[in-house]
């Protein structure tokens, strides 16, 4: 699993430009669905299982995000320094000094106009990429061209750091359950989603096609175990987060207590989730035709949206435990 994070978080794959993950995790799923398409937003979508009502089975969505957060150039001056506004929430505070990686190749280094009060965060618009041109004219890169932070990938034993572990780690677990899942009574459809760093723009639309009793988002969460961190029950390796509540959505208490049971169940150390900010596709898919059912597993992580993030492979692994069970067992809402 480790060198499937390790290979996921390589890929540069910011909001709307998810070609390239998508083709790594085609590669990684063949063989294992029973069919496998591309919608037109750009979400893979991966059908395991008959179809619903044979065998009293259900239809269940499970949703992962291959997106990640990234910057498009605005603007190139005269001297070669790209202007850049955010795709997804970009912490201003996490990228002066941070490298970036463009589709074509190019690398450059984010860094910030002097500000009259030193200690303060500058914002984006304050900042510019340095890509090593002396002017606009050698720039290679131009007004629209997406770029995602670049920083190697950390293995310190247990836990892992790396960009975009929001959501590739979950792209990760989503792919190991699909090996590990086998026959069940459930036709389960597994959706690596487009453009959720950007309001979860893949999800809905996939959802809407698909029309599941049941659907389950595979996401990040933040984490309350830092020194003087938030208020924050959730913490790294005490097991997948069941989500109760984050700041768009109420998850179903139907689907909340069938993955409470399932955990107990099997024995699968799990914790439970209400984040004050943030939210995951299960939003998106909830409120789609007439609703869904809808809940959220969802890994810590700790400084989520920042180039080092960093979740714990006991987590993950529970993570796959946890949805195997679930995608095993006879949804009854
Ligand atoms: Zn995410
Ligand atoms: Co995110």
């Amino acid at each position: 699993m480790k060198a499937l994070i390790e290979k996921l978080t390589n890929v540069f794959s910011p909001s709307g430009f998810e070609d390239a993950i998508r083709e790594v995790i085609r590669k990684e799923i063949k063989g294992f669905a029973d069919e496998i398409h591309v919608d037109a937003l750009g979400n893979l979508i991966a059908r395991k299982g008959a179809s619903a009502g044979v065998r009293d089975g259900k239809r269940v969505m499970v949703a992962a995000h291959m997106d990640e957060i990234g910057l498009m150039v605005t603007h190139v001056d005269e001297n070669g320094f790209a202007r850049f506004s955010n795709v997804g929430a970009v912490f201003g505070r996490y990228a002066p000094s941070g490298r970036v990686r463009f589709a074509n190749g190019a690398a450059g280094v984010i860094n910030n106009e002097l500000l009259s009060n030193f200690r303060e965060t500058p914002p984006l618009d304050k900042m510019f990429i340095d890509v090593g041109a002396t002017s606009q004219k050698d720039c290679p890169v131009k007004l629209g061209d997406v770029a995602a932070f670049e920083r190697p990938f950390l293995d310190l034993g247990k836990r892992v750091v790396a960009k975009s572990l929001d959501d590739r780690s979950g792209v990760a677990v989503l792919i190991e359950t699909l090996r590990r899942l086998g026959s069940g009574p459930n036709e389960v459809y597994f959706v690596f989603t487009a453009q959720e760093e950007v309001g979860a723009r893949g999800a809905g639309p996939a959802a809407y096609g698909i029309d599941p009793d049941v659907a389950i988002a595979v996401d990040v969460t933040s984490t309350g175990d830092t020194p003087m961190g938030r208020k924050m029950e959730v913490a790294l390796g005490r097991g997948p987060a069941i989500k109760v509540k984050d700041a768009g959505m109420l998850a179903d208490p139907r689907v909340v207590s069938w993955m409470v049971k399932t955990a107990e169940k099997n024995k699968i150390p799990y914790q439970r989730e209400v984040l004050i900010m943030g939210s995951t596709d299960a939003r998106a898919i909830q409120v789609t035709r007439a609703g869904v059912a809808a809940g959220g597993v969802s890994i810590p992580a700790r400084y989520v949206h920042s180039p080092s993030e960093m979740v714990d492979m006991d987590d993950v692994e529970n993570s796959v435990r946890l949805l195997v069970a679930l995608l095993k067992s006879r949804v009854s809402l």
